[in-house]
Order: C-alpha cells, then structure tokens, then sequence
C-alpha cells in the first residue's frame, strides 16, 4: 500500500509555550485503518487538528499523495478529503439531525427544503448503515447517534481520510462493536481511518498499524499483529498497567442514599425510570450497568437535582431531599462527576483554579468573605500535582486542556470535597491507562475511608474491578442485583443489561 498521507517533523508550540507536539513523523498508507495512541496530554489531538487544518502548524510538512498541502483552515482540509470527528461534538444543538448534516455543506440548496433535507439524511444513513432519526434536535440525541451524525457528515463530504478523535470513549460495548462494522465497511470501500484510542484491546482488534505519541514525541509506528497490549503501554507509559486490585472486605456502614419508587419520563413519553429503588451504604460501591440510555443518566440527575423525578423519593442520610435544589443537594455531601465534563462539569472559560474551586467557594473566604488567593493558588496547585494534571500552571484555561486532563481536572475537584457520598457518571471515560489505574485506587481509597460511591459506567471491566454491588438497569428497572465479591460473570453480566434475563421480583 502507498503511504497517502506523510507528516514530517511536526511541531506545535501553543501560544503560551506549550509544545503539545515535538518533531513527529509519520505516514498512513491508503484503505488503512491507523491508530494513534498516548497517555493524556500527549498530543493526539493536536497532531490531528494539524492536519485537520484546524490548528496552524509551527513548523514541519504535510505531504497529501507525495504533494506538500499547507492548509490554513479545515475548509481547505476537508476540500482535500480529510474530515475529523472531535473528542468533543461540534454539532449545533438545537437543529435536528437534517439541519446539522446541512449546515456548511457547500452543496446545499440555496431555498432550504425541510422535507427534502430529511429525505437526504435519511439516504446518507442508509447508504452508510447507519440509524439515524433526521427529525430529532441534536440535544435530544444520545451520544451514539450524535457520532453517527457527526460521522455521516464527514462522509457526506465526500471525505476519503477519517479521523476519529476517541470515537469510543462515549459508546457501550454494543455500540462500539456497531461501530466497528462501519469502520469495516468504510475501510472495504477505500476509505482512510486515523483512529484514536485510550481503549488498547480496541485499537489492538480495529487497526491494521498503530503509533504510539509519547509527551509530544512520536515512539514509532508498528503493525498491530507484531505489538501486545503491554508493549503498547511500555510504549505509551513507561510500564504494563494492571486493572486487578487488592481490595478490602466489604464493611458496609449506615445508609447513605436511598431511592424510593423513582419514576420519569422524558420528553417523547419514554419511561426512563420505571419504580427505581435503591440503597447505598457507608464503605460501599455500588456499580451500575446497563446499556446506555436505560435510565442510568435519569437516575444520576435525579439524585443530584439536575432534573426532577414524576414521583418517587430520594434520601440522603435519612432525609428527604428529593425536592431540593442542586446546591442544596451539594452542601449537604453529595459531589458528583457528571456524564458530559464539557456541557456541566466545568466552565470551560474559566482558569483550573477557578474551576477547583468552583465545588466549594466558600472555604476559600476569609474573615471578610473575601477570596483568599493565596489559598486557592496553594490547593489548586496541590490538586494538579496530586492528580497529575497536565497544565502550564493554575491560570490556564480550562478548555484548553487535552480531553483526559479535563476529566482529570473535575475529578480532582470533586474527589476533594468532603462528601460523604459520591456519584460518579463515567469518571475514567477518555482518561488514559495510568490515570485510570491511579482513579481506581483514589476511588477504593476513599470507599475505605468511609465515603459510599455509586459507580455509573459503560466499561464493564471497571465495574468488575471496583463495585462491591452490581445493579443492572434495564428500561428504567433494576433487573438484577449481582454481589462481586467473587467476580460477577461479564457473559452473564450482559444477558441482563440486554433484557434477556431478569431476577424479577428477587431484586
Ligand atoms: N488551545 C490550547 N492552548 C494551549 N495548550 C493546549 C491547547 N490545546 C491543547 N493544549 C496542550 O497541548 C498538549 C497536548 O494536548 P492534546 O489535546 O493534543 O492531547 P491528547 O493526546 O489529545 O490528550 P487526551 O488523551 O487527554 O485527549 C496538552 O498539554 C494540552 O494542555
Ligand atoms: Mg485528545
């Protein structure tokens, strides 16, 4: 296969200095599919917003069929074939599915026809394999078909390279396997794809070669049959990460969260929580799995405030606080690491420090209740440190950050407060294997310490490392409530989160 695409000598200095990437070559061969891994922060996404013309280039080439292309915006890359799917969607909220397939296609009719760009949608779908609803507003979508939409957009340009930026980190297992066949399919049909990943055993099965980004630099470029999965991350962190833990026997305390009779619907009459009841206990974690959209995020909003149950109780040691509001809920000891770190968990313009200490300003005033910098400064700088956040200093803005470092960021905050009780919506979604590990072991710590977790995850693997209790949600139920102590059984695990199986009324 010829090499399509070269990158030679790249290097990106950010203004304020950081050099996100340090003189990387290397090629992708045409009909491959290309993944490109590295810790947080390395600078996966910078090398790819280069070539997606997004980000200037500080010096090195681009060669595109042996051709040097300079390009100084995306226009220019996508004219060239390349289109990119972002860590974070850029989809415009409030249009439908048509509007957005639409928007800034430079093909698109001058009077705009509502019905024919819905038929158009509806096509671009089929053609592609995808199920899409063209009608539905972007905001009403679930994550998996946002990237369906943001995909089919590229494509519907004419794209022949397809970067996808952590295209994984957002689906469920199921949904990644669906994925996966596109990608097949897309391959098939002569398409390019550079896939990034923090998933190894994914990267290890979709790609045919794999480079490894190493803080900025780049440590060489493998077939994938020749790599292991440890060699990768000897490659990406320096050592093999394990996710088995030694944990303590479970000493469950008094009762923390008690849900009673959950019951919501949302706003096409879907019942999202269908008589959700729930306990949780000191020294306890309570895992939650389920295929997405099965009320897991109804349930977490609930409990936090963010959204209001149809009927039902929520209690927090004892009291009743289903009708309080989101900083009510918070003062009294429940921190929270929502599912969209972009959209509420941080103020994406404003400093770290400023969002560390977002979760509890008022510790931070003196006598007159004025802000003691120096206070923020001193926690702010022992949180990055302590959670290994990437960052030139405490000022820098927060949206600036790699994807995992912003995670990281929010987790500090919240894993720092002294809440009693902690819910977690996907806390380790797009971090990397050794923040991963190190997130894991500050989640047992602070189960020991006394704290009582509810764990919401898509990653089964890290509900089976960490949960002393696993419940499956399935079309707003619990359908079972599995003890693993012993390991619970993935296999088994699944025939519950797909409806199959139900422990009815034992649960
Ligand atoms: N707009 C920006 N301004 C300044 N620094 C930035 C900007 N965007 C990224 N950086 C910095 O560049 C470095 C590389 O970031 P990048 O987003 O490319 O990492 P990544 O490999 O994609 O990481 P992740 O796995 O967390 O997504 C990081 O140190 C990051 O803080
Ligand atoms: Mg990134």
């Amino acid at each position: 296969m010829d090499n399509l695409l070269e990158l030679k000598n790249v290097t990106k200095i950010y203004e304020g200095g950081v050099l996100a990437n340090h003189n990387i070559s290397f090629s992708v061969r045409e009909g491959e599919i290309h993944a490109l891994v590295g810790e947080n922060g390395a600078g996966k996404s910078t090398l790819m917003k280069i070539l997606y013309g997004m980000e200037s280039i500080t010096s090195g080439q681009i060669f595109l069929r042996g051709k040097e292309v300079k390009f100084s915006s995306s226009k220019d890359a996508i004219a060239h074939g390349i289109g990119m799917v972002h860590q974070h969607f850029m989809l415009v909220d409030s249009f439908t599915g048509a509007e957005n397939l639409m928007l800034g296609y430079s093909g698109a009719r001058f009077f705009s026809n509502k019905k024919a760009d819905i038929e158009e949608t509806n096509a671009v779908a089929k053609k592609y394999g995808f199920v899409i609803d063209a009608r539905r507003r972007v905001r009403d979508m679930g994550v998996s078909m946002k990237q369906k939409l943001e995909i089919m957009k590229i494509l519907y340009r004419g794209s022949k390279i397809i970067i996808l930026d952590e295209p994984t980190a957002v689906l469920t297992p199921q949904e990644t396997e669906e994925l996966f066949e596109r990608l097949i399919e897309l391959k098939k049909s002569g398409m390019t794809i550079i896939f990034i990943s923090h998933k190894l055993n994914e990267v290890k099965r979709i790609s045919d070669r794999i480079t490894v980004l190493k803080s900025g630099k780049t440590m060489g470029t493998y077939n994938t049959a020749d790599i292991s999965e440890e060699d990768i991350s000897n490659l990406m962190v320096g050592r093999v990460i394990s996710f088995e833990y030694d944990k303590t026997p479970l000493v469950s305390g008094k009762e923390l969260l008690r849900t009673e009779h959950l019951k919501y619907k949302d706003m096409f009459g879907v019942i999202k929580l269908n008589d959700l009841s729930l306990s949780l206990h000191e020294k306890e974690i309570v895992g939650i799995a389920g295929v997405e959209g099965n009320g897991q995020n109804e349930l977490v909003e609930i409990i936090t405030a963010n959204l209001r149950a149809l009927s039902g109780k929520v209690f927090y040691k004892g009291e009743d606080i289903t009708d309080k509001s989101i900083g009510d809920v918070r003062r009294r000891g429940i921190a929270s690491i929502p599912e969209d770190r972009m959209f509420n968990g941080c103020a994406g313009n404003m400093s770290i420090s400023e969002n560390i200490i977002a979760a509890d300003i008022s510790t931070f005033e003196d006598k007159n209740k004025l802000l003691n910098k120096n206070r923020i400064k001193n926690y702010s700088k022992e949180l990055i440190k302590k959670f290994e956040v990437k960052t030139k200093d405490e000022n820098q803005m927060i949206k600036s950050l790699s994807g995992g470092n912003i995670q990281k960021a929010i987790v500090a905050r919240e894993f720092s407060t002294s809440s009693d009780l902690l819910i977690l919506n996907q806390p380790t979604r797009g971090i990397d294997i050794g923040s991963i590990s190190f997130i894991h072991h500050k989640i047992l710590e602070m189960r020991d310490a006394g704290k009582g977790i509810l764990l919401v995850s898509s990653d089964l693997n890290e509900l089976i490392a960490l949960a002393d209790r696993i419940l499956v949600m399935y079309k707003g139920r619990i359908v079972a409530s599995m003890d693993n102590k012993t390991k619970v059984n993935e296999q088994e695990l699944g025939l519950y989160m797909l409806g199959i199986k139900d422990q009815g009324e034992a649960v």
